[in-house]
This record gives C-alpha cells, structure tokens and sequence, in this order.
C-alpha cells in the first residue's frame, strides 16, 4: 500500500468518524413564509374578547360592550409598551352582532343596544389601533325573504337549511351568494373594520352541538374575494382546529391570512384563564400542524392561530405558573402565531408586559413571522411528541436562528407525548439534533444574557413547564 492511498483512507475513517452521530439525524429543512393572501407579512397582534367572555370571573368589573371594550382595548394605546411592540387590534369576539337577523338586506350588524360599530373604529383609529370583528358563514334564516343588496335575488334562493347557529347555509356557486358576502364586507369597510374573524368553518370546526355542513370552505374563499373588491385593507383570521388534509389547506393558505390550530382555549367559567393540560394540547396541535404543513411546502403563506394568550395576568388569574407563562409566550412566538391577548389588559404585571413586549419579543417575533419553529427531538432529530422537546426556526441566511428547549411536565391527557417524568430533568440538545452545524453565539432571551460561543450541544436542566429560547448567531 503506498503512503498516499494509506494516508487517504485514514482520512476516510476520519471524515466518517466525525460525521457518523450526524448521519442518523434527518436534514432540516427549514421553513419560510412568504406574504399572506390579504398582503401581511407579520402575525397580527393585539387583544381579543373571547379569553374574558368565556371566563368572566376572572375580570368581574368586565362587560361586552362599547364601554367594557373600550376600557380593555385603550390600554393597548396607553401603555407605551405594549403600543411599540406593535399590539394594535382590538377584536371583539362573538357576541357583538345582532344574533338573530341581519338589516334590511340581510348584512350582519351590530346589536345596537350595546355596540355602535362605525364609532368605536373611530375612536380605535383615531388611538391608532385596528378593529376586528368576528363572524360565522350562512346569512340569517330569520333573513331569507330578503333581498341581497344591489340585486333582485333573495338570500333564501342561494340560502337554504339550518347550521343550528341560526344560519342558512350557502350555495357558494351562486353569484348573489358572492354578492351578499361583498354586501357584508362593504358596510364593515364602511364602518372602519380591519380583521375578520370567521369561526365555525368547515371541515374541521367542531359542532359544539350545532349543526354544522361538512363544507363550509366556500366562505373563507368569498369572503377573501370580498375584501379584495372592497377597498379597504382587511386581514381575514379562520377557526377552529380546521382540517389540515392538502386538499382544504391549499384552500385556507390562499384566502385567509391566519387559521387556527385547535380548538378554544379557555376554562370554561373558572375564576382563571387556562390550564397547563390545554395548553399541553395547543402547543402539541401546533407540533402536529407544522408537520404536516411542510411536507405539502416549506413555504408557506398563512399565520398560525394557536388563539388567545393568556399570558398577561398574575399567575393566579393566568391559572398557570410565571414558568408556564413564559413557556406560552415562547411557543406563540416562536410559531408566529398570531399573538391576541386574551388577558385581562387593565390588570397586566410586570412579568406578563416584559413577556409581551420585551426587545428580544419584538426582535424574535420579527424572524419567527419569516422563519416558524418545527420540531426536532433531543437524540433523533424526529419530530414526534416529546415531554423534552427540542424546536429551530432558521437558521436564515446569515446564519441567524431561534432555538426552544422544553420540559413539558407529566402529559395531563391531551400533550401527545403520554410520558409523567417528574421533577427537574437534564436536556440534552446536539446541533445534530437540530440540523446544524458550526459556531453560534448564543443569547438566552428571557434571561437576557449572552452564554458565549457553542459548537456542539446544549445541556440544561428545565423544571416541569418550563423552556429556555435561545437566540443563535454567526
Ligand atoms: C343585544 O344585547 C343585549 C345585551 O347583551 C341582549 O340582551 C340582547 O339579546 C341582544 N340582542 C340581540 C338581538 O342579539
Ligand atoms: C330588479 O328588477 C327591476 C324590475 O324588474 C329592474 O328594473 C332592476 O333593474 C332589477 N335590478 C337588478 C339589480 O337586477
Ligand atoms: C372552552 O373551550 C372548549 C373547547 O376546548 C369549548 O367546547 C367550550 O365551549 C369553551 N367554553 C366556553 C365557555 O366558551
Ligand atoms: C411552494 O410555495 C411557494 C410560495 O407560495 C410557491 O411559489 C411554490 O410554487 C410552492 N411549491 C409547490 C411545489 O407547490
Ligand atoms: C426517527 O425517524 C426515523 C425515520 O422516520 C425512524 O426510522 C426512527 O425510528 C425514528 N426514531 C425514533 C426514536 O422515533
Ligand atoms: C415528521 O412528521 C411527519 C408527519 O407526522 C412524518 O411523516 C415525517 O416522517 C416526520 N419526519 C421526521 C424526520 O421525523
Ligand atoms: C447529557 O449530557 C451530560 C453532559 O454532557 C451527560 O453527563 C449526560 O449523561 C447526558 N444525559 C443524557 C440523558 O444523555
Ligand atoms: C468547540 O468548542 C470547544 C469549547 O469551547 C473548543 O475547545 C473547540 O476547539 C471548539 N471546536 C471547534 C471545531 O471550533
């Protein structure tokens, strides 16, 4: 054997010595987005009705009204904080609209003995805020022998049957169906509407003892096409848990800017917002979401919803611990999700204000709404469930990424991973495992502090519900 042909294949062992752990693991691909259907290019941010309707106790000097909102949805002008990060919308949830039958032509409007819609935009523009609005598909049974604004056809000849939310359901087909959803989204242009919020669409929504048709994906597309011929920007935000089959996905991502993950988040009339195992089912449903997704295409166009966060409040109100909380708001942004406070935002602490709008927040939130996270598990670099997980948005080109580390705590029935390790556990992270390679500079975002220079792996030990969020760069 020459020298040279020794000398070759000693670098051969080499070269597949060190690269051996690494083979194992799959490549990452990394998963972009691109500008939504309706023009955004960041999740939206702001506060919405629903976290509070749903558990009033925890905010007992709340209403559903003109001056209940609007008590909640200054503080998003007044607090500096929360105005420079960029938490503008102010969304009212179900509840604001006349619940039984539409105006004379059978547009939905507002129950006037509680809201006046074109005054309360003036009063959220001239604050520099945004209003959403939220809404279900069909017209008003009660409405069918109306006429459709503009034409000669009445909503019961493209409308008919009984969604069991006192809806008709549509011929999406018919052009006077397309004529009354421009009708509606003409007058909330008209009033100073910013974000639609379309919930119980179908497939996926769950009945929640309606009625609901199998297919009600016709109205997140006619809804999209009535904002493009209205005019006036709108975001368009669908619910719930929809169906992530590629057939109706290709159909959420070209109409609607943002969909939702799973189903309400909330308690239910408790005296607290949420509970650790709902929030163990919203972060696995987003795992289950970004998986599926980016088989059809790395990029993708539409926002996740993983709805309210409940974030804001004393761990008492919140119903999860300051861990917990933090833990939240690393998943929300490391996903771009949308970011809708369901808090109570006259009762803020300090740790909920710093979660919501602290620098590495804004920094963060700005990579994740081009870059999202997606699993890669501690040891195989998979992205099954796990109570440790381990999750990269990026890297970008310049080498930039997020990097979320986690101890789930014992699995409270709906977390996917069904493994009760207790107490404290050591973490182990190998850039294998995350598909990388290379030198880091890395900086612990919630702590604030830089960790200096990392090469190969993290090791950490993380209590239950608790995560660190690293910032890497070059
Ligand atoms: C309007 O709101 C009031 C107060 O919540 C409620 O009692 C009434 O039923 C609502 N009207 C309609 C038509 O939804
Ligand atoms: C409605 O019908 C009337 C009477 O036939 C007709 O004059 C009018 O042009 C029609 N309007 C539309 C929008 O079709
Ligand atoms: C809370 O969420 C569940 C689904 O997780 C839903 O069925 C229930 O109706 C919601 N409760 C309220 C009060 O909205
Ligand atoms: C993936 O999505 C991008 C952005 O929407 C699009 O340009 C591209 O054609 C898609 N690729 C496939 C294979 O669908
Ligand atoms: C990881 O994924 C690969 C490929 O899908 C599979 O063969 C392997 O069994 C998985 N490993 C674990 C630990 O789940
Ligand atoms: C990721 O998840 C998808 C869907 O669950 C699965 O088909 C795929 O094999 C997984 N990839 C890896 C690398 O584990
Ligand atoms: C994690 O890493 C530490 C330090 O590198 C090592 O001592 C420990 O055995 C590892 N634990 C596991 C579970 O791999
Ligand atoms: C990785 O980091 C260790 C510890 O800082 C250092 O000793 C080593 O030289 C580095 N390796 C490379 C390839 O940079």
């Amino acid at each position: 054997m020459t020298t040279s042909l020794r000398l070759s294949l000693l670098l051969a062992v080499g070269a597949f010595m060190a690269i051996a752990p690494a083979a194992s693991q799959p490549p990452l691909q990394v998963i972009q987005r691109g500008v939504t259907p309706n023009g955004f290019r960041s999740s939206v941010k702001g506060w919405n009705s629903f976290g509070i309707n749903a558990n009033p106790h925890t905010t007992p000097s709340f209403s559903f009204s003109q001056t209940g909102v609007t008590s909640q949805c200054d503080v998003l002008a007044t607090n500096t904080a929360l105005r420079d990060a960029g938490y503008i919308y102010c969304s009212l949830d179900s509840g604001w609209s006349d619940g039984s039958n539409g105006d004379e032509y059978g547009r939905i409007t507002y129950n006037s003995s509680i809201f006046d819609i074109p005054s309360l935009a003036d009063h959220l523009h001239d604050e520099g805020l945004e209003l959403g609005v939220y809404v279900v598909p069909g017209a008003f049974i009660a409405d069918e022998a109306k006429t459709v604004h503009g034409t000669n056809v009445t909503i019961g000849s493209v409308c008919s049957g009984d969604s069991g939310l006192s809806r008709c359901n549509f011929d999406y087909s018919q052009r006077a169906t397309q004529e009354w959803h421009d009708s509606v989204v003409n007058q909330f242009a008209s009033w100073g509407v910013d974000l639609i919020k379309l919930d119980y669409v179908t497939p996926g929504s769950p009945d929640n003892s309606a009625s609901l048709p199998s297919d009600s994906s016709g109205a997140v597309i006619a809804y999209h096409r009535a904002i493009a011929q209205s005019g006036r920007s709108m975001r368009l935000d669908i619910s719930w848990k929809l169906d992530r089959s590629q057939e109706y996905f290709d159909i959420w991502e070209s109409n609607a800017d943002s969909m939702r993950t799973d189903q309400d988040i909330n308690n239910s009339q408790q005296s607290t917002f949420v509970s650790w195992g709902t929030i163990q089912r919203a972060i696995e449903n987003y795992r289950q979401y970004i998986t599926t997704v980016m088989q059809y295409n790395t990029t993708t166009t539409i926002f996740p919803d993983m709805d309210n966060l409940f974030v804001g409040n004393p761990a008492a109100i919140s119903g999860i611990t300051d861990s917990e909380r933090q833990t939240v708001m690393t998943h929300w942004l490391g996903a771009g999700s949308n970011l809708m406070v369901g808090s109570d935002l006259t009762n803020l602490d300090d740790f909920g204000l710093n979660l919501l709008t602290s620098s590495a927040t804004v920094a963060i939130g700005e990579g994740t709404d081009r870059l999202p996270m997606q699993p890669r598990n501690p040891g195989t670099g998979n992205n099954s469930s796990q109570q440790l997980q381990a999750w990269i948005a990026g890297p970008d080109t310049s080498g930039a990424a997020i990097v979320v580390i986690s101890n789930y705590g014992p699995d409270q029935g709906e977390g996917g991973f069904g493994t009760s390790l207790s107490g404290a556990q050591t973490v182990n992270v190998s850039w294998a495992d995350l598909g990388i390679s290379g030198t880091y500079s890395v900086h612990d975002a919630w702590a604030n502090k830089d960790l200096g220079s990392h090469n190969s792996s993290f090791s950490l030990q993380l209590d239950e519900g608790q995560s660190v969020m690293y910032q890497l760069r070059r």
